[in-house]
């Protein structure tokens, strides 16, 4: 009989029915689409981020451009969205309908201001209108209006004093919303906590370019002859969020509840992100190309894996992979491998023998008659290259080989040509010191 699974979370202290969250976007813009959200079986969700009609927003138009990719669809949006556009009253209205409604779904509200006074105001007025928790947006990267958005998000000390602010103010659990438009996240998250922040969350858009009109010379969205730089999502950005989410956990000094966003379709994709630290995960590009429903099989598919593997509480996964998760300093590089073939499965395609003569080793013969590779094992860099373009799951695996195997080095083009060469082996004078 399968275990059974508990999909909850306490994350600072509020509990969600599983970690699916509706991140801060198109797809939490109104009170209508959240409970047909709630409905399929997302458990929270973060409002799209409220402003405080002080100064009008309008959305660019066209406000979005997507990539697809030889037969994928949408591998990435570049969005000019800004912040919400309806007014603050009918968002705090949104706010009290679905805290009537949803008592069980808790409400993330997302603010933005441009002064500390507007933060405090615009966390108060979510906080009185039934929000468990606060996101500060410190990380919109193509605001139309200078001063906030992803700017405040590298300016470390604003961040501090504007979470500080905030939480003077207000007795409910603030997270903020990293910029992934840094170096190093752990150093603005640190700035957070200093200012008293609950939790962050990370990360929202990558300031990118997704493509150029060809005809018009116009990066796109093309607003009217104009593009800009601006955010890109989906899953071409999930490795950078999964990259930002684990270092924020791995930093002792930061200790603090993690919210994943960045990439995420399927269960596998938030399990990754839980397993690299993450208490819940949030999702919108996910949504934009498949609809709320994607949630069905994401609640599925992890209550599926926990069962299978005896593991209760999702609370038991968050952070797993993080014991595993080295620099590459670690690795120990006398242990060596090379590709092995399942020949039984090979359809005779060629794939692995082009990418391994061009990009590879040169470890594979072709046999032309049979249309099969010859794999030289002292030849092969290990690169995985092969398995990558084999169209036959299962066909091409590592193997370790036994310790002191030794590759065989790639031969010079014209060893004769070394009476000619000029050459001194490299030697260290002076102290060793290190630049970096
Ligand atoms: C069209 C669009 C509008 C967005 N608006 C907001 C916003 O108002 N506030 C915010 O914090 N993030 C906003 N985001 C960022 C998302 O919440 C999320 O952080 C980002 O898209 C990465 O997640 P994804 O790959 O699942 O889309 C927006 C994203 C998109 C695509």
């Amino acid at each position: 009989m399968n275990t059974p699974v508990d999909l909850s979370i306490d994350f600072c202290g509020v509990k969600f029915k599983n970690p699916f969250l509706l991140s801060s976007s198109p797809v939490s813009n109104s009170a209508e689409m959240i409970e047909r959200a709630f409905q399929d079986g997302w458990s929270g969700v973060v409002f799209k981020t409220l402003n405080s009609d002080r100064l009008p927003i309008i959305h660019p138009s066209p406000r979005m451009h997507c990539i697809h990719y030889g037969n994928s669809k949408e591998i990435a949006v570049q969005n000019v969205e800004q912040i919400s556009d309806r007014p603050l009253k009918d968002n705090l209205l949104e706010c009290l309908y679905l805290k009537k409604h949803y008592p069980d779904h808790p409400v993330v509200v997302s603010i933005m201001g441009f002064f500390e006074d507007e933060w405090v105001y615009l966390a108060k007025a979510a906080e009185d209108n039934g929000a468990d928790m606060l996101e500060l947006n410190f990380s919109c990267p193509h605001m139309c209006i200078e001063g906030a958005g992803h700017k405040v998000g590298q300016a470390f000390h604003l961040l501090e004093r504007f979470t500080g602010a905030v939480k003077k103010h207000v007795s409910i659990p603030v997270m903020a919303k990293m910029t992934p438009n840094i170096t190093d996240i752990t150093e603005p998250a640190l700035y957070a906590k200093k200012g008293g922040a609950d939790a962050i969350s990370a990360i929202n858009t990558v300031r990118g370019i997704s493509s150029v009109g060809l005809d018009d010379w116009v990066p796109r969205p093309n607003v009217s002859g104009k593009g800009a730089i601006s955010g890109t999502s989906g899953p071409a950005v999930k490795p950078i969020g999964l990259n930002f989410i684990a270092s924020m956990a791995k930093c002792e000094a930061l200790g603090l509840p993690l919210s994943g966003i960045g990439g995420i379709e399927t269960w596998t994709d938030a399990l990754e992100y839980i397993l690299l630290g993450a208490g819940t995960v949030q999702v919108t590009t996910g949504i934009m190309h498949y609809g709320y429903r994607i949630v069905g099989d994401m609640i599925e598919g992890l209550s599926d894996y926990m069962a299978s593997r005896g593991i209760p509480s999702v609370s038991d996964l968050v952070g797993k992979a993080l014991p595993n998760l080295y620099e590459t300093e670690a690795f120990e590089l006398d242990r060596q491998g090379i590709v092995q073939y399942d020949m039984k499965k090979c359809v005779g395609c060629g794939q692995c023998y082009i990418v391994c003569r061009d990009a590879g080793g040169q470890a594979l013969d072709w046999d032309r008659r049979k249309r099969r590779p010859g794999l030289v094992e002292e030849k092969c860099l290990s690169c995985m290259l092969c398995s990558f373009v084999c169209p036959i799951p299962g066909l091409i695996s590592f193997k370790e080989m036994p310790r002191g195997w030794k590759r065989r080095e790639t031969a010079v083009k014209d060893p004769s040509l070394a009476a000619e060469m000029k050459y001194e082996p490299f030697k260290k004078e002076g102290p060793d010191e290190c630049i970096a």
